[in-house]
C-alpha cells in the first residue's frame, strides 16, 4: 500500500504542542508556516492504527478503565523487538512506562544517589539535563568530538568521568538526537567496557531507534550480552516511529532481576503512572500491522535529507547539514553566518518563519546549528528552506 506523506495537515487548532509553541512565539503567521521543531510528524498516523482503534472502541466489551497491559501488546512488543531489532527478550523484563522521558527520570532517580553524577554526551536531547538538575544529581557532560562533521566520542575523558566513583549512571542516547549519530557496535563495546569496568549503570534511550537511514545499522546496547544486559535499562516506545507521542505509551526493558525490583519497586513508591488502553491498542497495532508503512516514511526521511543537502549544497552553501544516520532530525551547521544564538534565532523564526530547534536547547556544543524535524511533505521543507534563502541572500555582506 502507498500511503498519503504528501498531504498539508493543518494543527492550528488541533492540540499540537508543537504547533502551540510556534504560535505563541507569532501568532499571526501565513497559513503556509509550519514548525519544524519537536519531533513529531506533520504525517497522517498510518490507517491502520486509525481504523483499528476505531474498530476496537465500536467493540461492545470495551469499557475505558484502568488498563493493563493486554497479552496480545506484549507479545507485540516481544516480536517486534525480535524481528525488527534481532533482540530477544523475556516477558518479564518488560516494564510499561508513560513516555520515555518520566521513565529515565524515575530511573535516574532510583539507581542514584543525590549529590551523584549522571554522564552524558552534549549536545544531547535536553531533558538528559533536566533528569540530573530538577533532582539534586549533576550534569557530567563529555562533550562530543566533532571531527569534520561526524560526532564522535571523548574516550580519554568517557574513561576519566566513569573512572569517578561519584559518577553512577550514564544516560545514552542511541541514535543520537540531535546529532544524528547510529553508534557501531565498536563504540557500543567500548562504552560499555568502560561503563563495565567502572560499575555505571547504562540507561540507554533508544526511542529513536526504528528511524535508521541506508547504510546504517541499529544495535540495541543491551543485546551485544549478559554483561551489558544485567548492567543496562533500555527505554523505548512506538511514539516516534509511528508520531504516538500523544498517547503515552512506552517501555522499559530490565533484564536483571534486582534492577527490576528496584526500579518497579519506585515506580509504586512514587505511583507513577502507566500508559493507557488505547496506547497499548495503538502499539500492538503498530507493532504488528504497520512494518510497511514504516518502510516508508524511512525512504521519505531520506528523501528529505538529500532534500536539504542538494538545496544547501546548490543554493545556500552557508548552511550545511551534518550526515545523518538516523533519527528524523537533521543537524544545520549555521555558523558560517557568524551570529550569535540570539541573532541566528531572529533570523530562522522572526525573518525567515523557519521555526527548526536551536542548538543551543542541546547544550555544550549545540551554539551556531539548528535541528530540523524532516518528517513532514517534502514541499514543506522546500517553502521553508526557500525563505531561509531569501532572508539569508538579503544579509549585507
Ligand atoms: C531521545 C528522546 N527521548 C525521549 C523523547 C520523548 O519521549 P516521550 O515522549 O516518550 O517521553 C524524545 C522526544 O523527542 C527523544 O528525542
Amino acid at each position: 500500500m502507498a500511503y498519503d506523506f504528501h498531504s498539508i495537515i493543518e494543527r492550528r487548532n488541533g492540540s499540537s504542542l508543537k504547533w502551540d509553541q510556534m504560535l505563541a512565539y507569532s501568532s499571526d503567521l501565513p497559513s503556509d508556516i509550519i514548525p519544524l521543531s519537536v519531533a513529531d510528524m506533520e504525517l497522517k498516523n498510518a490507517p491502520q492504527i486509525m481504523e483499528g482503534l476505531r474498530e476496537f472502541l465500536d467493540h461492545e466489551k470495551i469499557i475505558l478503565g484502568y488498563a493493563g497491559p493486554p497479552a496480545s501488546y506484549m507479545e507485540a512488543v516481544i516480536g517486534f523487538l525480535a524481528t525488527r531489532h534481532a533482540w530477544n527478550i523475556e516477558r518479564d523484563w518488560i516494564v510499561n512506562t508513560a513516555g520515555v522521558v518520566p521513565a529515565f527520570w524515575h530511573a535516574v532517580q532510583a539507581f542514584s544517589n543525590p549529590g551523584e553524577g549522571v554522564i552524558m554526551m552534549s549536545p544531547v536531547y535536553h531533558p538528559f539535563f533536566f533528569a540530573a538538575e530538577q533532582f539534586d544529581r549533576h550534569v557530567v557532560n563529555c562533550p562530543l568530538i566533532d571531527n569534520n562533521g561526524r560526532y564522535e566520542i571523548n574516550w580519554a575523558l568517557f574513561e576519566e568521568l566513569a573512572s569517578d566513583p561519584s559518577n553512577t549512571t550514564f544516560l545514552f542516547c542511541n541514535p543520537h538526537n540531535p546529532v544524528g549519530r547510529v553508534w557501531t557496535e565498536q563504540e557500543l563495546r567500548q562504552l560499555g567496557d568502560i561503563c563495565l569496568a567502572n560499575n555505571v549503570l547504562v540507561l540507554s534511550d533508544e526511542i529513536h531507534f526504528d528511524m535508521i537511514l541506508p547504510g546504517h545499522r541499529h544495535i540495541v546496547y543491551s543485546s551485544l550480552g549478559k554483561a551489558y544486559a544485567r548492567r543496562s535499562i533500555t527505554f523505548s516506545s512506538p511514539s516516534k516511529t509511528f508520531n504516538l507521542a500523544g498517547l503515552k505509551t512506552s517501555y522499559a526493558i530490565v533484564p536483571d532481576e534486582e534492577l527490576r525490583k528496584k526500579y518497579t519497586r519506585y515506580l509504586r513508591q512514587i505511583s507513577a503512572s502507566s500508559p493507557t488502553i488505547l496506547g497499548f491498542k495503538a502499539c500492538e497495532i503498530a507493532y504488528t500491522e504497520c512494518l510497511d508503512w514504516l518502510d516508508q516514511v524511512i525512504e521519505l526521511i531520506d528523501e528529505n535529507r538529500r532534500f536539504v543537502e542538494d538545496f544547501c549544497r546548490e543554493q545556500l552553501p552557508a548552511i550545511s547539514p551534518y550526515p545523518m544516520e538516523g533519527t528524523y532530525l537533521q543537524w544545520l551547521d549555521c555558523r558560517s553566518l557568524q551570529m550569535d544564538d540570539e541573532e541566528l534565532k531572529d533570523l530562522f523564526w522572526g525573518h525567515a518563519h523557519f521555526f527548526a530547534t536551536p542548538g543551543r536547547t542541546f547544550g555544550e556544543g549545540g551554539e551556531g546549528f539548528f535541528r530540523v524535524n524532516l518528517a513532514c511533505p517534502t514541499s514543506y521543507l522546500s517553502r521553508a528552506l526557500n525563505r531561509l534563502k531569501k532572508v539569508i541572500h538579503c544579509l549585507p555582506l
